[in-house]
């Protein structure tokens, strides 16, 4: 059966600072939805918020995973429920390899009943799984035995993502700048891999983006534009061809509230990311 994850009217605040000012947001399995938007726009916001990460309050508003409200369940829950992040910065874990991460991780998402320190999915089979996973994505077999990130360049990083795709064959993907850092080459293995899974799997796909490239070939059949907290503008790839050549500006004019707020959201990131460095 397709699943629908619909979000509706979402806001969500950081620091006691509103950033989402009420997003309306469909996705059924086996589309593809682009999400772009200025820096600062509230794009991560949106991807860590629905994944429930702690420190983004959700102020009112629902995502509901086929009728049920997914923002009232813990992170784990979600995870079980189908959902899945690639995060824009991931964290290394270090003393954790890839290979046990994934194991971990497969075991609860499948076996979403299993209480902490029951078994693991055999070790055969996960092994078999693994390998058969990472020789379609062309991931070398030396790379499950390293610590999750550690060290990882970025690409290694982006693929490591790709395989934790693969392995845990989400409903819904959200993939936050998985394009970034990538030279080119990488950008299209990455696609191919994320293709492949979600044709696959039938994982409905959310690509967050700045840049065209990464979706020549992670075909979207549908584009939102976030600006200033919410979206403004839905359409198909003329939208990315439109920002490609002419930037934001039309949006700026086009929707002048949305603008003022997101004046203020561009200042913050600016100043956030000056303490930063
Ligand atoms: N921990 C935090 N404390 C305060 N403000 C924050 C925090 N995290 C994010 N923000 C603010 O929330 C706003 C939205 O940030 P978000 O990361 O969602 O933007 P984005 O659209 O993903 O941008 P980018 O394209 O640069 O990744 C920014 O103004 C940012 O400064
Ligand atoms: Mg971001």
């Amino acid at each position: 059966m397709t699943k629908t994850l619909e979000i509706k009217d979402l806001h969500v605040a950081i620091g006691g600072k509103e950033i989402l000012k009420g997003v309306d947001l469909t996705l059924r399995q086996g589309e593809i939805h682009a999400l772009m938007g200025p820096n600062g726009s509230g794009k991560s916001t949106l991807s860590y918020a629905l994944m429930g990460h702690p420190s983004y309050e959700v102020l009112a508003g629902t995502a509901e995973l086929d009728g049920e409200n997914i923002l009232e369940l813990e992170a784990d829950e979600r995870a079980k429920k189908g959902l899945f992040l690639a995060f824009q910065y991931p964290t290394a874990i270090p003393g954790v390899t890839v290979a046990n991460f994934l194991r971990h991780a497969v075991t609860n998402v499948r076996t979403p009943d299993r209480k902490e320190g029951e078994d693991l999915m055999p070790m055969r089979e996960f092994r078999k799984e693994l390998r058969e996973t990472m020789e379609e994505l062309g991931v070398d077999g030396e790379f499950a035995r390293r610590y999750l990130n550690e060290g990882f360049s970025g690409g290694e990083k982006k693929r490591a993502e790709v395989l934790q795709l693969a392995m845990l064959r989400p409903a819904f993907a959200i993939l936050d700048e998985t394009d970034s850092g990538l030279d080119i080459d990488a950008v299209r293995l990455v696609s191919e891999g994320v293709n492949k899974v979600a044709a696959r799997a039938g994982t409905g796909v959310l690509v967050i983006t700045h840049y065209q490239r990464i979706l020549n070939y992670i075909k979207p059949q549908f584009v939102h534009i976030l600006f200033g907290g919410r979206i403004v503008e839905n359409g198909g790839n003329e939208l990315v061809d439109k920002l490609e050549r002419e930037g934001y500006d039309w949006v700026r004019e086009k929707y002048p509230d949305a603008a003022v707020d997101e004046d203020e959201l561009e200042r913050r990131a600016l100043a956030e990311s000056k303490f930063a460095f």
